[in-house]
């Protein structure tokens, strides 16, 4: 079964339902469709201690490893508001999709409204920085 977009979107939105952002009151949800097609999400978990604090992205690359994916064909990060954009990954976090990406990986970014982008990882992070 092909996961779409919209599927994978909204999935991303109900991981960012279980943000624990506390602190920044900025919810993050993603959402990866990995190399064998398989779906793994997680939210943004902040800590009063804030630079304990992980992002969405990160998680969802943690549980798609833990769950036996090995590289990312797209994720989609929700969070953000219209007034002010969609939740572009960080720069960090670039990076921590790009160790997973092939030539292909997309990130679709979306925030409260309908509207989305898609961009290619090596739109996003460029030159990237890699030891192999
Ligand atoms: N955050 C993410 O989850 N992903 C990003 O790419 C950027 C920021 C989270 C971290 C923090 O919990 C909150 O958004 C505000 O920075």
């Amino acid at each position: 079964m092909t996961i779409e977009n919209e599927d994978l979107i909204n999935a991303a939105r109900e991981a960012r339902d279980q943000a624990y952002c506390r602190y920044s009151k900025y919810s993050v949800g993603a959402a990866i469709i990995d190399d064998a097609g398989r779906l793994h999400v997680g939210c943004n978990v902040e800590n009063a201690a804030y630079n304990l604090g992980n992002c969405a992205e990160a998680a969802a690359i943690a549980a798609m490893i833990q769950e036996g994916g090995k590289r990312i064909q797209r994720i989609a990060v929700a969070g953000g508001y219209s007034e002010i954009g969609p939740c572009t990954p960080c720069g960090g976090c670039r990076q921590r999709i790009k160790e997973f990406a092939d030539e292909n990986t997309m990130v679709i970014v979306i925030d409260d409204s309908n509207e989305w982008q898609e961009y290619p990882i090596d739109t996003l992070l460029p030159a990237s920085f890699h030891l192999d």
